[in-house]
């Protein structure tokens, strides 16, 4: 299958000197779902990210940032992450022959993800700090020894990252009214909205959606328009409290018409419950934000009926087996016995 940079070599800052490789990233399912949208009168579709080669949204902007980090004659790159751009970047890093170092705050990565960095072959430098200083550590270093920084300060990362919004047109066949995802460093949803502003001015779809960006309680810095020193979420995705495209999200939200509201940990995990056992989809916390923020609209008079909104599933629900293990209720055990199993399956 092409990869990204070959379907839209077009849309995207490519040369003849630009390595065009890929590890099948993208071209992931846009699932509708149909009881869900039902309860809250509306037409719901998820963009099910999960399905990207290392499990999620990243891999996206990062097959363009390495590519082109290649082109430029980068040896190495670095990232602060809190999980899921580690993951990604040293997967690609790996493709493309380059070196990779990643920062993340210590005790706070979901294990999955840290797993992914380190099998990838990537140097993991855990920071005893949050994301946000991690990143700053991560520019510096960068600037300091010539590293290419590979987090979405790097305009590359959101370039890729804006495909996302044209495979839901294309999809579709016409843009969603509300376009809903879970913020942290505030990238993927500039990322969209540049997305489908290019689609736009190239004649291919008529409006722009209304751009809905949902944070945790704890770590909701455009929501309260303050900075968060102490981030804290289940969500640790997004546990961010200093987010670097902040600015440029929260003009991209106004221009479209769109909000952000946060929701509790408590409501992430319901929805994320919900998801996955009366839809059959299962993604990790972060990306459940949207669902519970719905909910919370719908509850708020806020939701227009009848509208199609897509929600960006940002991240696959096995990169945080404990998110789930940890509140399941216990798990039957029998001794290996028709008995004891005719019992249980009788009850
Ligand atoms: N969902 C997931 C699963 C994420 O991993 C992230 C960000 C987001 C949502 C938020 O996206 O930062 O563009 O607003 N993860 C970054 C990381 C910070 O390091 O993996 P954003």
């Amino acid at each position: 299958m092409a990869g990204l940079l070959e379907r839209y070599k077009n849309y995207f800052p490519i040369t003849e000197k630009t390595p065009l490789k890929t590890l099948g990233e993208g071209g992931t399912p846009l699932v509708k779902l149909h009881k869900i949208g039902k309860e809250l009168g509306i037409e719901l579709y998820g963009k099910y990210e999960g399905a990207n080669p290392t499990g999620s949204f990243k891999d996206r902007g990062m097959v363009l940032a390495m590519a082109k980090a290649a082109e430029e004659g980068a040896k190495a790159v670095i990232c602060a992450s809190t999980g899921n751009t580690s993951a990604s970047a040293a997967a690609y890093a790996a493709r493309f022959g380059l070196k990779c170092y990643v920062l993340l705050p210590a005790g706070k990565v979901a294990l999955g993800k840290l797993s992914q960095a380190l099998v990838y072959g990537a140097k993991v430098i855990s920071i005893r700090g949050n994301f946000d200083r991690a990143l700053e550590l991560a520019k510096g270093a960068s600037e300091e020894m010539g590293l290419a920084i590979v987090n979405s300060v790097n305009p590359y990362r959101l370039w890729g990252q804006r495909s996302g919004a044209w495979e839901i047109c294309e999809e579709l066949g016409f843009p969603p009214d509300w376009m809903v995802l879970p913020v942290g460093n505030a990238g993927n949803i500039t990322a969209y909205w540049a997305g489908f502003v290019q689609y736009k001015n190239k004649g291919k779809i008529k409006s722009v959606p209304k751009m809905v960006g949902i944070q945790a309680e704890g770590a909701s810095p455009l929501v309260s328009g303050k900075s968060c020193p102490n981030p804290e979420t289940v969500a640790t995705a997004i546990r961010i409290g200093r987010p670097v495209n902040g600015k440029k999200a929260t003009w991209a939200v106004r221009v479209s018409g769109g909000f952000f509201s946060s929701v509790s940990d408590e409501e992430i995990l319901q929805a994320q419950k919900e998801l996955a056992s009366k839809e059959g989809v299962f993604a990790e916390p972060a990306s459940c934000a949207p669902l519970a923020g719905l909910k919370r609209a719908k509850r708020d008079g806020k939701l227009p009926k009848d509208i199609a909104v897509v929600m960006v599933l940002t991240g696959n629900g096995l990169k945080d087996p404990q998110a789930i293990l940890s509140r399941q209720e216990e798990i039957c055990e029998i001794d290996g016995d028709e008995a004891q199993l005719r019992e249980v399956l009788m009850r």
